[in-house]
């Protein structure tokens, strides 16, 4: 196979490409991302010199550069994960996530179809996307399935509802096999701090302000991030053309439970004494259009792949705590923005 990943440089890219650069070495592995602020090349130092990898700094609506890497590559898979992803930004700024979402995913299926029309046995395009497409539940025990109608309401979600849409129009239209997951929440290594979970850890460490929206009774249903990897791995070998897959932890979780657990942890692991952390909460205004609770129905991958969760919250929560301990080198880096000059140092020295 020779799979194109595109934002194999962010969060859940970068466990991707080193899962699939890692266990599949006959297979050859192309990321593509432009590095936007949540692209960092430093997350992938361990496999950046694999002779199956090969990294390309671009956007994928560049059609010129995504057309002379399929042709370059001879690229049989898809694995789309490049997008602007945090909704908070998508509420001060849409348009950035219209164009990168929504055009960028557009300009990738257009290339694909280019060059596969002609025979698509052997090809794949998988679409990696979000439960927030399905819009909000209320509080109680519903859940998202396959099944859920869309409902989106940010402009984040909004951009990626569009996104599945054109992916399924083209399996429709032009018989192209495609593949959609929507996964909840993701947690681990390598988050960047503008997420909740990474955010706390980070504030918690420098003893500084724990941002808490509204009441805090949102609620979230989390997956650590190398289950979603896995999962990954598992629907491009064996998902079927034209299904959709959700990914869940069934790990709902109060964002005020989050906090408090994660205060409480990290004062038994820094020697600080007891509620200490908990004293740096504040309450701040509620994000607009708070979506305030998901929750993911995982059974169809259960049953059909055979793909579960290998990590409860307290176990990922636990790898996810030492890693931020261990590395925060990689914390400072990205909060100094020094991060951010690895690409020129590594590949224009
Ligand atoms: P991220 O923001 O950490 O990474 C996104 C990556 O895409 C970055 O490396 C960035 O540089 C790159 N990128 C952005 N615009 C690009 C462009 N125009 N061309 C090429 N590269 C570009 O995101 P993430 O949290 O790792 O999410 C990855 C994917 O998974 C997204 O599609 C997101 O919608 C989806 N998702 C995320 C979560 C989650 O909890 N983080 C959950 C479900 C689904
Ligand atoms: O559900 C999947 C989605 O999860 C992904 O598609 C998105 O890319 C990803 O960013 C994430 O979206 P959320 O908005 O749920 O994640 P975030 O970490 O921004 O916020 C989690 C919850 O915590 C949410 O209810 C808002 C709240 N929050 C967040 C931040 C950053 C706070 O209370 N304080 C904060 O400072």
């Amino acid at each position: 196979m020779n799979i194109l990943i595109t934002g194999g440089a962010g969060f859940i890219g970068s466990h991707v490409v080193r899962r699939l650069v890692t266990n599949y070495p006959h297979d050859n592995i192309i990321n593509l991302d432009v590095l936007t602020y949540a692209g960092n090349l430093e997350n992938l130092k361990d496999i950046q010199d694999k002779p199956n990898y090969i990294f390309v700094k671009g956007d994928i609506g560049d059609e010129a550069l995504v057309d002379e890497l399929f042709k370059k590559h001879h690229i049989t898979h898809v694995v789309h994960l490049a997008a602007e992803s945090h909704v908070d930004r998508s509420i001060k700024d849409p348009l950035i996530f219209l164009k990168t979402n929504i055009i960028g995913t557009a300009n990738l299926l257009q290339v694909a179809k280019k060059h596969w029309s002609g025979d698509y046995n052997g090809k794949l395009f998988y679409h990696i996307s979000t439960d927030e497409v399905y819009g909000s539940l209320e509080m109680g025990t519903d859940m998202f399935t396959e099944e859920t109608a869309y409902d989106p309401r940010s402009p984040y979600s909004a951009s990626k509802a569009s996104s599945d849409h054109l992916v399924r129009a083209f399996y429709h239209t032009y018989h192209m096999p495609v593949v959609i997951s929507n996964c909840s929440n993701n947690y681990g290594p390598n988050h960047f701090p503008e997420k909740l979970i990474p955010l706390m850890l980070h504030n918690i460490i420098h003893k500084k302000p724990l941002p808490v929206y509204g009441k805090g009774e949102n609620v979230r249903d989390w997956l650590y991030v190398e289950d979603h990897a896995r999962a990954i791995d598992v629907i491009l070998h064996h998902g079927k053309p034209g299904e959709t897959y959700n990914i869940g932890g069934h790990n709902e979780w109060k964002n005020i439970d989050i906090v408090h657990y994660l205060c409480d942890a990290m004062d038994a692991k820094l020697g600080r004494s007891s509620g200490e952390s908990r004293e740096l909460i504040t309450y701040v205004t509620d994000r607009a259009g708070h979506d305030l609770r998901y929750a993911i129905d995982a059974s169809k991958i259960k049953n059909e792949l055979g793909w579960v969760p290998a990590e409860t919250f307290e176990t990922g929560i636990a790898k996810t705590i030492d890693w931020y301990l261990h590395n925060q080198e990689w914390l400072d880096h990205v909060t100094s923005g020094a991060y951010q000059e690895y690409y020129e140092k590594m590949y224009h020295e």
